[in-house]
């Protein structure tokens, strides 16, 4: 856990009014630019659930990045969670609203395996509305979530306490 936040902290990008005025956007792509920070942060999540998931839902855009190679350092799929409107169907979808906007994730439900334990991963977790859409959908295809990974947590925005029911592990929080 003090790895993992030391080595998100140290290789974070803060960006002031980015996408609109008064939000300080926090950019994860130094730690991906770094191979072998980023080689270090897979491997050190691949440590923390190894054995306990049977897949990884990635949620797009950003946990797409997490989700493959932990999927692959794990031996285990990878499911999308797509924003609306980019799978090719049967899909299932819900709507949430966003921290600015608002948004809707899709699935493909025939990729998920039945009973699998899915890990869902992103890179910031903020009003919790995109995990929580990604909880649902996971369930609605006949999966199970075994936590939701995040690298960081914005407290202020309270995401958590939508997702009560469930493991959160968030390793930096501002
Ligand atoms: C950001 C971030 C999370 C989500 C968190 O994604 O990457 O996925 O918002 O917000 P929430 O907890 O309030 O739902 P964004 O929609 O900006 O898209 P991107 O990942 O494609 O950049
Ligand atoms: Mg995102």
């Amino acid at each position: 856990h003090d790895q993992l936040a030391e080595l998100i902290t140290t290789h974070l990008r803060e960006i002031p009014d980015f996408p609109e005025k008064g939000i300080l956007f926090r950019d994860i792509t130094p730690l991906l630019a770094d191979g072998e920070a980023f080689g270090q942060l897979i491997d050190l999540l691949a440590a923390r659930y190894r054995g306990k998931v049977d897949a990884i839902a990635g949620l797009e855009s950003r946990g797409f990045v997490l989700a493959a190679p932990l999927a692959i350092k794990l031996g285990v799929g990878m499911l999308t969670i797509r924003k609306g409107g980019k799978l090719p169907g049967p899909v299932i979808g819900v709507d949430y609203d966003l921290e600015y906007g608002s948004a809707r994730m899709e699935i493909r439900p025939d990729s998920v395996r039945e009973n699998d334990r899915v890990l869902i991963i992103d890179d910031v977790l903020a009003t919790g509305g995109t995990a929580k859409a990604a909880i649902e959908l996971v369930e609605r295809s006949g999966a199970s979530v075994t936590a939701v990974c995040v690298l960081m947590e914005l407290l202020a925005l309270k995401g958590r306490d939508q997702l009560s029911a469930y493991e959160v592990d968030a390793f930096v929080s501002f």
